[in-house]
C-alpha cells in the first residue's frame, strides 16, 4: 500500500503528534458526545461505589481516539494504565505475566482486541469474569492446574471491526461504545486546540477548510495541520489562512473533501469497470488491487459518510454525489432507460 497523507494508521510522526495533543479529561475531549455522557455517569458511578469501572470495549473505524480515550478513563477514575495490543501478546504467558502485573482498578488497555490469539484469549474469558488466572503446570496426565485471583482491574479493549470478535469475548464487556466520524465543526475546534497547543496560526476559515478535508477523523486533522504549517512556513506568511491550507492540500493530493486519487481510483473503478455497480466488496478489491479489510475499514467509512458510495445486499454502489464528486454526470438506472426509450418512441412515432 503506498504512502498516504490521509491515512488513518498510526504512523511514526503521529506519536510525537499525538502525544503532545492528547486531551486528558472528558472535559478536553472534542465529540463524541454521546459516548461521554455515559461514560460520565459509568465512571462517577463506579467511583461512588468505590469499585473497579466495568469492561468496555470501544469499536469504530482508525483514527478516532480510542486509545485517547482509554488513558481518560483511567485519569478519570484515578487509575493507571496499562497499553498492549492484540497482535502483542503472543502466548497465554504473556497475558498471564501482564495481568499478575496489575493493581486494583487499573485501566488494562489492548488495542486490536481482534487480532488476539485463541489460546490467549481463553486466559482473558475467566479473568475478566473472576478475576482469577488458571495455570497450567507441567503436562499430561500430571498436569495440575492452580488458581490464582488477581486484582479487580477494567479491561479497555479496542477494535476497528467489531464483527470479528468471537461472541463469548464480546459478551465479556459490561459497556461496549461505538466510535463515530467527527463532523466538520468538531474537526475545526481540534485542530484549533491543536493549533494553539503547538503555537501555530491558524484562523478559522483555515481550521474549517483543515477539517472539510480530514476524512471526520482527527488523526488525519492533526496530521495534515503540521504538513500545512511546513507549507505556510516555507511558502507562505506562517499563518494558515483559507487559502494557504486550499494551496497546501491541493499540492498534497488531498481534495476538497479529503480523497485521495486511491479513493478516486475506486469510486472511478465502480463506474468504469463495473457500470456504477453493484459490484461485490471482494472483486472490487481485486480491480483496485487493495485488500477487503483495507477497503472496508479506511476506505468506506468516509465514502459512505458523504454519501459517495452506498452498501447493498448486492454489493457496493456509487450514488449520484459519487459521479458528481468525480465530475461525471450520475447514472440514470436502467428502469429510467427503459422510460427514456419508450417516451423518445412514442414522440418519434
Ligand atoms: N485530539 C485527537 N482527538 C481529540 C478529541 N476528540 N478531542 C480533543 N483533541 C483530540
Amino acid at each position: 500500500m503506498k504512502d498516504r497523507i490521509i491515512t488513518t494508521q498510526f504512523t511514526e510522526p503521529d506519536v510525537e503528534i499525538e502525544g503532545s495533543l492528547r486531551p486528558e479529561s472528558l472535559d478536553e475531549y472534542i465529540g463524541q458526545e454521546k459516548v461521554k455522557k455515559q461514560m460520565r455517569i459509568f465512571i462517577q458511578a463506579a467511583k461512588n461505589r468505590e469499585e473497579s469501572l466495568d469492561h468496555v470495549l470501544l469499536y469504530g473505524p482508525p483514527g478516532l481516539g480510542k486509545t485517547t480515550l482509554a488513558g481518560i478513563i483511567a485519569n478519570e477514575m484515578g487509575t493507571r494504565i496499562r497499553i498492549t495490543s492484540g497482535p502483542a501478546i503472543e502466548k497465554p504467558g504473556d497475558l498471564a505475566s501482564v495481568l499478575t502485573s496489575l493493581k486494583a482498578g487499573d485501566v488494562l488497555f489492548i488495542d486490536e482486541i481482534h487480532r488476539m490469539q485463541r489460546a490467549v484469549e481463553e486466559v482473558l474469558y475467566p479473568a475478566m469474569e473472576d478475576f482469577v488466572l488458571d495455570i497450567i503446570i507441567g503436562k499430561g496426565p500430571g498436569a495440575k492446574s492452580i488458581r490464582l485471583d488477581l486484582p479487580r482491574f477494567t479491561l479497555v479493549g479496542a477494535t476497528t471491526r467489531a464483527g470479528l470478535l468471537s461472541a463469548p469475548l464480546r459478551d465479556r464487556f459490561g459497556v461496549v461504545q461505538r466510535l463515530e466520524l467527527y463532523t466538520n465543526d468538531e474537526l475545526a475546534e481540534i485542530v484549533k486546540r491543536s493549533a494553539r497547543l503547538l503555537n501555530i496560526a491558524l484562523d478559522d476559515a483555515g481550521a474549517e477548510e483543515l477539517a472539510m478535508r480530514s476524512r471526520g477523523t482527527p488523526r488525519i486533522a492533526n496530521r495534515l495541520l503540521k504538513r500545512v504549517r511546513d507549507y505556510a512556513e516555507i511558502e507562505g506568511k506562517g499563518t494558515i489562512d483559507l487559502k494557504t491550507a486550499k494551496v497546501a492540500l491541493t499540492l498534497f493530493e488531498v481534495d476538497a473533501k479529503g480523497l485521495d486519487d486511491i479513493d478516486r481510483l475506486m469510486l472511478r473503478t465502480i463506474v468504469e469497470k463495473f457500470d456504477g455497480g453493484p459490484v461485490g466488496v471482494d472483486t472490487l478489491a481485486a480491480a483496485i488491487g487493495e485488500e477487503r479489510g483495507t477497503i472496508e475499514e479506511m476506505y468506506e467509512p468516509y465514502l459512505m459518510q458523504l454519501g459517495y458510495l452506498a452498501r447493498t445486499p448486492r454489493g457496493r454502489v456509487i450514488t449520484a454525489g459519487g459521479y458528481r464528486h468525480l465530475g461525471l454526470e450520475p447514472a440514470v438506472s436502467e428502469n429510467q432507460m427503459a422510460m427514456e426509450t419508450l417516451e423518445t418512441k412514442e414522440t418519434e412515432e
